[in-house]
């Protein structure tokens, strides 16, 4: 795998899902282009505009404009920035806001948005009038390796994070990598979690590239486009195998069975970010597997190592006020990942490494050696 020397024509990755397969178009300022590619594909369509108030601050206008130029009428649907407007609450003001929008079943509705927004939107979509198609353009580079590819949409129910919700496409995906510039360092480095997870499940070749380039990742050259566009590859190709999650697609959740629990514990908090705790999620997950003899000591220090020297939080030490407020205990810990659903009669399942880019499921942990493995990662 080489390094693309320059930045050139958007990448368009396909979702390959027959009648519903769409586009994911990946490039510098492909956001103007988001109203010609509507009108090309679904001519005649009135949008709305779902968006959160920092991502409007940016990016509404680029997106009105651009719609406005093609031709197609927008209306905005403002809500909170933060994973509150992922509600109940959030659900009933954006529907009651398309419906007052009029936004018809033939008509479209655009997530503008990290991931708590085009989650939002998409389940809006697919509830409103019984489903209406939508757009996504995400605007974290989280969102734009993993959120906004594969039609998981919903809300969290005060019981638990993403428990009500659909599988609802979008029809097509705008993931423009200029955007990503106005993200904060450390908003960039959760999502970047993501797009080494793909290198880590299946693509040894792909954490080595990024071994070497995560810097020009960081800064915003080509390199950038290359990593979201392997990444949606490698997302798009298990969606397309398994959109429903009844195998394979399991493996995307690899560090996310610990990195769930951890965000619980620390309170879906600014003390960590969903990306920080899949990053330390996909350390344990690592020492775990060579704990069971699956993946060598020195994969596992290689994964730490890599995640450590782009920034991220690798150890349960290195979450924020952990020396002053501590963290859990490993029963609670293991409560929060039973509550997870992650539990069948008893026994976990783990996303667990063979090697660095040979992931497997394993649905059959028992929960003993995971308490202790946590408690001695507790202990430091
Ligand atoms: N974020 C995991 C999935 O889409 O399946």
């Amino acid at each position: 795998m080489t390094a693309p020397i320059k930045h050139s024509d958007p990448i368009i990755v396909d979702v390959a899902l027959g009648e519903r397969a769409y586009d994911i178009v990946i490039g510098r300022d492909v956001l103007q282009s988001l109203g010609p590619r509507i009108a090309a594909i679904r001519p005649g369509v009135r949008t709305a505009i779902i968006t959160d108030r920092t991502v409007a601050r940016h990016w509404l206008a680029p997106a009105e404009a651009s719609l406005a130029q093609a031709g197609i009428p927008s209306s905005a649907i403002v809500v909170e920035e933060g994973e509150g407007s992922k509600s109940y609450a959030g659900l009933e003001k954006v529907s009651e806001a398309l419906i007052a929008a009029k936004i018809e079943r033939n008509d479209l509705v655009v997530a503008l948005g990290g991931g708590v927004v085009g989650d939002l939107a998409g389940f809006a979509a697919a509830i409103l009038r019984r489903g209406v198609d939508f757009v996504q353009v995400p605007t974290s580079l989280l969102a734009q390796v993993d959120s906004s590819v594969g039609g998981k949409t919903g809300i969290n129910s005060p019981q638990g994070k993403n428990l009500i919700g659909s599988f609802h496409q979008p029809v097509l995906v705008i993931a423009d990598t200029a955007v990503l510039d106005t993200l904060s360092p450390r908003q960039f480095r959760a999502g970047y979690a993501e797009v080494a997870k793909y290198g880590l499940l299946g693509d040894e070749a792909f954490f080595t590239w990024l071994e070497k380039n995560h810097n020009d990742i960081f800064a915003g050259g080509a390199a950038r486009e290359h990593a979201i566009a392997t990444s949606c590859r490698a997302k798009a190709a298990i969606v397309a195998r398994d959109e429903r999650e009844t195998g394979e697609r399991a493996l995307l959740n690899l560090g996310h069975t610990f990195g769930h629990a951890l965000e619980a514990a620390t309170g879906f908090s600014d003390r960590l970010f969903h990306g920080e705790g899949v990053a330390v999620g996909m350390v344990l997950a690592a020492e775990f597997s060579a704990q069971l003899g699956k993946i060598s000591q020195g994969d596992a220090q290689r994964i730490r190592h890599h995640l450590a020297a782009v920034g991220l939080p690798t150890r349960l030490q290195d979450i924020a006020g952990f020396a002053q407020e501590g963290l859990a205990d490993a029963d609670a810990l293991m409560a929060l990942m039973a509550q997870d659903k992650k539990v069948k009669r008893g026994k976990l399942t783990f996303i667990l490494l063979e090697a660095i880019g040979r992931a497997v499921i394993a649905p059959d942990v028992e929960p003993a050696p995971v308490r202790d493995f946590l408690q001695q990662k507790l202990a430091g």
